[in-house]
């Protein structure tokens, strides 16, 4: 079926922040081509920016697909991108037929070609992942708001047991010195006061900076601290094998460094950690947040917990629970087992964990981690900080903003979006804190 160009279009993210930023350069290369952002229930173009890496993630998409369908029987062209469209391909479009365009993560700057195809009624599939990165291809950063994402290293090579990156991102590469600090200008002449520096493994980013002398992902860090309108620098990522100690001291010297740290264990049990191919063990994962604490006293940890993995006993489990007993995390994200096709823990099936002790162990694991969260949340009373603001609040006056510690703060003030201001911290909820402008 032939039909028009579209001349307006909406992107759908989900998943990680590296399919936000994702979504960001879509949303700027289809405006270069000329076509206007609009919502999902009127765009000519729907772009679905998938995301593979649990299952309930993966079916999100169909059920997405199905709703996009509108009152009076038409649909928008549908595309579906990200790590689904690269792990399903082809598959996706026999199981829904309204899908015009499959496009994988490393392939989405050819999306105006795949446009032009579906209009013209051709299969539009591209999951190539091109020698060419990507980012040569893409028009340059439009405005993003206080807050910016910057993607420096893509893929990953760690091939954990239950994990589907690697397959759907590809190896670990590392976009070059200049690219990412050209990038990075570009986001500050819009605007960007903060950016958060993503990769899959991030802190394994390496290069060679104008001089040709080898970096790491702290001599990237220390470029970009010189630039002068940026206030604020993040990283995500970060895998424990990658944890230079020239990263680590970077927290104790980089001022425009964030005090945070999300390190991900995803579980306290060597026997587990093992069999997850995770490369570090439950010392050497803490011996690395000691060094991180030693560099850096007021560090905000954070971390991320698989629980219900093949094989993992109830002592391993709470090997997981006294792991972050001694560790006092700040914020974590934790997750119930989830088995993809094509990875290796997929395959032991004899050694699978039924759903309700699964469900239980998650549960006590997020008790205790709620409970951490507060209990750091109030720590932070009384402190005089900065927070930079980034958005209205619901109330008159009312802004929200983020301390150096990643917390969301609300505050009344008259600052703009953007500004950085001094603030008290008066209060403290489980996921925000409340503050007292300074001046
Ligand atoms: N590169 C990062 C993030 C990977 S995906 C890292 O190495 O930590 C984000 C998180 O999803 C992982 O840290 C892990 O906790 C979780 N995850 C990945 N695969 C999963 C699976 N099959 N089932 C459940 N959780 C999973
Ligand atoms: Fe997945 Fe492991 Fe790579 Fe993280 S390090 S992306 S969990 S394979
Ligand atoms: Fe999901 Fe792909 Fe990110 S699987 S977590 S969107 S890298």
């Amino acid at each position: 079926m032939t039909r028009p160009i579209p001349k307006s279009f909406h992107v759908k993210s989900f998943g990680c922040q590296m399919n936000v930023y994702d979504g960001e350069r879509m949303t700027e290369l289809l405006g270069a081509q000329g076509m206007t952002a609009a919502g999902a229930d009127d765009a000519d173009l729907v772009v679905l920016n998938t995301c593979h890496i649990r299952e309930k993630a993966a079916e999100k998409v169909y059920s997405d697909i199905g709703r996009l369908r509108r009152g009076d029987g038409t649909r928008p062209m549908i595309a579906v991108a990200g790590c689904v469209a690269q792990a399903e391909g082809a598959e996706i479009t026999r199981r829904a037929r309204e899908v015009d365009i499959v496009v994988g993560p490393q392939a989405y700057h050819r999306l105006p070609d795949l446009v032009a195809k579906a209009a013209r009624g051709e299969t539009a599939l591209d999951t190539d992942m091109p020698a060419a990165s990507k980012f040569g291809a893409l028009p340059r950063r439009a405005k993003q708001g206080p807050c910016a994402f910057l993607t420096v290293q893509e893929g990953c090579d760690k091939f954990c047991t239950y994990c589907v990156v690697p397959y759907t991102r590809g190896a670990e590469v590392s976009r070059p010195w200049r690219a990412v600090l050209d990038e990075a200008r570009a986001l500050v002449d819009v605007g960007a006061r903060e950016i958060t520096l993503l990769g899959q493994n991030v802190n394994a980013w390496a290069g060679e900076d104008e001089r040709g002398r080898s970096q790491g992902l702290d001599g990237l860090i220390r470029a970009l601290d010189r630039i002068p309108d940026l206030a604020r620098i993040r990283y995500t990522t970060s895998h424990p094998a990658d944890m230079t100690e020239e990263l680590i001291a970077a927290h104790g010297e980089i001022g425009k460094l964030m005090p945070y740290l999300h390190l991900p264990v995803q579980s306290g049990s060597d026997r587990v950690l093992k069999a997850m191919n995770r490369s570090h063990s439950r010392d050497s994962y803490l011996a690395i947040l000691d060094r991180v604490r030693a560099a850096r006293p007021d560090i905000a940890l954070s971390g991320d917990f698989i629980v219900g993995f093949p094989g993992e006993s109830e002592a391993d489990f709470e090997e997981t629970l006294s792991l972050v007993r001694r560790v006092g995390y700040a914020q974590c994200f934790s997750f119930k087992y989830s088995a993809r096709p094509g990875t290796p823990a997929a395959e032991m099936t004899d050694a699978f964990i039924p759903d309700a002790i699964a469900s239980e162990r998650l549960q006590r694991l997020q008790t205790l981690l709620n409970e951490q969260q507060l209990a750091f949340n109030r720590t932070s009373l009384g402190k005089h900080t900065e927070v930079l603001i980034e958005r209205a609040g619901k109330l008159p006056g009312q802004m929200v903003g983020k301390s150096p510690w990643l917390q969301s703060v609300h505050l009344t003030t008259d600052a703009a979006i953007g500004e950085i201001i001094p603030v008290e911290l008066v209060s403290a909820g489980p996921n925000s804190l409340g503050g007292a402008a300074l001046r």
